[in-house]
């Protein structure tokens, strides 16, 4: 169990470092129900149960999903573009919450976002092979061919050869893509190799892990430790 000064786990709240050092000296703090008035006190950010001005702050690692709107890029800065992470709160973007993954500026739906960079990575790395699902539309008409050439691995118009991977027709111009790896515009690149350049692209589940429908675009919320536990199960079936 790690141990954090009581300081910084406040500033992490949302303020400076002094200004969490002058709150705690004011005993506006308290760990576990009991005032604590030295700001170097050593807490476990694990246990929780810490108050300032008697509301309860997060204090360990934090998960979020978020139903990514078009417009926004993946990523916490940018002089130009709006980011993902504009729609958190400050007190989250300062203590570093990062999207784990890329989506696009103009694709929607699931986008992870944490300040645990190992998890992160776990989300990420094609060797831990998550599969990530999307619904893909495209100009023109999909049939059992392109279904066919992504389970043995499309190739992309460079040569980059993708991992065998999931197609399935929903409709005409419509299909479910499920991949195991994040190449740069992958879902993309994978049907434009097809002649079906993408319309609209949207994720709807990482592992097993789906996009909670009752976010509206641009909404977000903390992720259940169970949930966090269904990101590495790959049956997506609901
Ligand atoms: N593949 C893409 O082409 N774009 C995304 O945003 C995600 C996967």
């Amino acid at each position: 169990m790690s141990l954090t000064r009581l300081d910084k786990l406040i500033a992490a709240s949302g303020l400076t470092r002094s200004e969490a050092a002058a709150a705690i000296r004011a005993g506006r703090v308290a760990v576990g129900g009991a005032v604590i008035t030295a700001p170097e006190t050593k807490v476990e950010p694990e246990r929780g149960n810490v108050t300032l001005d008697g509301a309860e702050i997060l204090t360990g690692l934090v998960y979020i999903m978020m139903n990514k709107p078009a417009g926004y890029i993946s990523a916490t800065e940018d002089a130009r573009e709006r980011c993902v992470t504009e729609l958190l709160p400050q007190a989250l973007r300062r203590r570093g919450v990062a999207p784990a993954g890329r989506l696009d500026k103009d694709t929607e739906g699931l986008l992870l976002l944490t300040d645990d960079g190992q998890f992160a990575h776990r989300v990420i790395s094609p060797r831990h092979n998550v599969r990530k699902l999307y619904r893909a539309e495209v100009e023109g008409v999909l049939d059992e061919s392109d279904a066919e050439a992504f389970r043995q691995g499309i190739v992309l118009g460079d040569g980059t050869r993708c991992l065998s991977a999931e197609l399935t027709i929903e409709a005409p111009s419509t299909a479910l893509v499920a991949v195991r790896e994040g190449k740069y515009h992958q879902v993309k690149r994978m049907l434009a190799s097809r002649g079906k350049p993408v319309r609209a692209l949207r994720r709807l589940a990482v592992g097993a892990l789906w996009l909670d429908e009752t976010l509206a675009a641009g909404e977000w919320r903390c992720l259940t430790e169970a949930e966090r536990e269904l990101i590495f199960h790959n049956d997506t079936s609901k």
